[in-house]
């Protein structure tokens, strides 16, 4: 297996959940260990985006989301937000990578600014210190400086801005094309093999011999 074996995932309640939730299902698919939270915000959004009730206990929600996508036992384990005795709350056995999809200005905020008040933020905080991958996918529009300079504060302190953009170029048919574009970014960043559309250049490069190296 290349890439991180555990991985935390959190989803906040900015618009967005359809990539949260696909990003959950790829990482089940690639075979990760998923240790997922979201917040009390994270449960409208889903309701009014998805039409999906996000359980609030935790072992409902493991059960539910586990049977949903698939995982294996054990492979998947939602927590609560203020469950100080998680992994991912402490250094001392964080996960590989972290990504926060979809993530609001609200809880960006909290995490530049280092509150680590609920487990979201505390399990950010700890992939800061410990240096290790954080994603972010933040969504918000338009953008005021404090959304921006809050981006520019933890892209300088290590984590990874991946707004929610999608990009045209390869003909999008589907809203699933578009939620797939965002999603493979963020795979990407967390260092996840994928197939969920194709590379730029892809088929362009050439594997033979350089020009003018050719022998006769
Ligand atoms: C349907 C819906 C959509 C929202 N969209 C956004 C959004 O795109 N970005 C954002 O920062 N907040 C958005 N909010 C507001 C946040 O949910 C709110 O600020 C909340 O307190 C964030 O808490 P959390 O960061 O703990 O999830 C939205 C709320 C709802 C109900």
């Amino acid at each position: 297996m290349t890439g991180p074996r555990t991985i935390t995932l959190a989803f906040t309640g900015a618009s967005g959940m359809p990539y949260g939730l696909r990003v959950l299902e790829c990482l089940v698919k690639a075979e990760r260990r998923v240790w997922l939270t979201y917040s009390p915000a994270a449960q409208v959004v889903a309701k009014q985006e998805c039409d999906l009730v996000l359980p609030t206990q935790p072992r409902e929600a493991t059960r539910l989301l586990s049977q949903r996508y698939g995982a294996r036992e054990g492979q998947l384990t939602v927590f609560g937000r203020e469950d100080w005795m998680a992994p991912m709350a402490s250094g001392s056995n964080a996960a590989e990578a972290m990504a926060i999809c979809p993530c609001t200005m609200g809880t960006l905020g909290a995490i530049a600014g280092g509150l680590a008040d609920n487990l979201i933020e505390r399990a950010a905080d700890v992939m800061l210190k410990e240096r290790r991958p954080l994603v972010l996918v933040p969504r918000e529009t338009p953008l005021s400086t404090i959304h921006l300079e809050n981006m520019l504060k933890l892209a300088r302190a290590g984590a990874t801005i991946v707004p929610p953009a999608p990009g045209f170029y390869d003909h999008p048919q589907t809203l699933a094309d578009l939620v797939d574009f965002v999603v493979a970014r963020v795979l990407d960043q967390l260092h996840v093999p994928h197939e969920l559309g194709p590379r730029w250049g892809e088929g362009r490069g050439d594997t033979g011999p350089l020009p003018g190296t050719q022998s006769a």
